[in-house]
């Protein structure tokens, strides 16, 4: 059986750890596009030159063509300029959208079966313009943003409660912006209420509250605490292990339950909107988006990000994409 093939659309920051996360994986071979010319050649000839020490056997290989990327199974797209500091997601818009269209283009031309993780922000929009561009049915068209966003939540809880972030299950609904919905009510460490825990660390109700409201405000904002750290970029190394746990689940059809960003058909009475909420990842995609009871503040912090997303729909089409 030929092994998979992975096209990853970008080769800057993100596209490289990719490139060694998929290959030291062997999740399959690997293709690098970038406009750039030699830069993808060149870091997929160092990821590759690591294969005897990392042992895979996987072809890792780089192109400013994009017929090379021809009948990949997974496509996962990070072409696209990463903000700035002071720059928010939306910002990038007008640029990236002009990339994501021609990224859409060929994708649909040279890899029209291939199921689709997009990585470029603003996010929510990009995954909107390739799907109107390609076409292509709604279950392969997919974001990625609320498995780094719940990671982030999640890290951030483990820290204050001091236990392991392996144990701490949280997750992170709605757009990625400043309005995504991290879902308080639900966070658990091995099942157990994440507020009991702050309530009994603090012995007090409202301490506790306050303490949760800032982890939750450093999770809405920890983009941009590392795009301010770094000067020169945004965060790579966690968006990367991000796609590549949703292109696992796809590969292997592990049926995971992941926060992804997926289009929405009246679920979570959403309609016609990519929004982040818990999908069943496995080798068709986005095969079943996990509904389940929101309560009033959830529901008015969801309906909050979703006007956002729309907002930034409604811009990128006023744009003229
Ligand atoms: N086609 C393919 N690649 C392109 C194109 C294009 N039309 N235009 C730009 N690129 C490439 C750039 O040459 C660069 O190598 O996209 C790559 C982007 O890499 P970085 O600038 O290092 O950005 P990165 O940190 O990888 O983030 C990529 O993901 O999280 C988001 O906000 C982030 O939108 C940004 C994207």
């Amino acid at each position: 059986m030929p092994r998979k093939k992975i096209a990853l659309i970008g080769g800057g920051q993100i596209g490289g750890v990719l490139a060694q996360l998929a290959a030291s994986r062997q999740l399959g071979d690997v293709v690098m596009f970038d406009i750039v010319e030699d830069l993808p050649q060149g870091k997929t000839l160092d990821v590759a030159e690591a294969a005897r020490v990392d042992g895979f056997d996987a072809n890792v290989t780089g192109t400013n063509d994009y017929k090379d990327i021809n009948g990949a199974d997974l496509v996962i797209i990070t072409a696209g300029l990463p903000r700035k500091p002071g720059m928010s997601r939306d910002d990038l818009l007008t640029t990236n959208a002009k990339i994501m269209k021609s990224v859409a283009e060929n994708v649909k031309q040279y890899a029209p079966n291939s199921i689709v993780i997009i990585i470029s922000n603003p996010l929510d929009a990009m995954v909107t313009l390739f799907k109107k561009i390609t076409g292509f049915p709604a279950n392969r068209v997919l974001g990625q943003a609320g498995v780094l966003d719940s990671s982030r939540f999640s890290t951030f809880i483990a820290w204050e409660l001091g236990v392991s972030v392996k144990d701490i299950n949280a997750m992170v609904l709605g757009g990625h912006g400043d309005t995504m919905v991290p879902i308080v009510r639900y966070a658990n460490i091995n099942g157990i209420p994440v507020m009991e825990q702050l309530e009994r660390k603090y012995n007090d109700k409202a301490k506790a509250k306050e303490v949760m409201k800032n982890l939750v405000e450093r999770t809405k904002m920890a983009g941009g605490e590392v795009v301010k750290l770094l000067k020169t970029g945004s965060a790579f190394y966690s968006p990367a292990s991000s796609a590549i746990a949703m292109a696992e689940s796809i590969l292997f059809d592990e049926k995971r339950v992941l926060p992804v960003c997926a289009y929405l058909n009246g679920e979570f009475g959403i309609n016609g909107y990519y929004v982040g909420v818990p999908a069943v990842l496995g080798s068709n995609g986005v095969e079943k988006v996990i509904e389940f009871e929101l309560d009033s503040e959830e529901r008015t912090l969801l309906d909050n990000s979703v006007s956002a997303v729309k907002t930034l729909v409604a811009d990128m089409e006023r744009l003229g994409f």
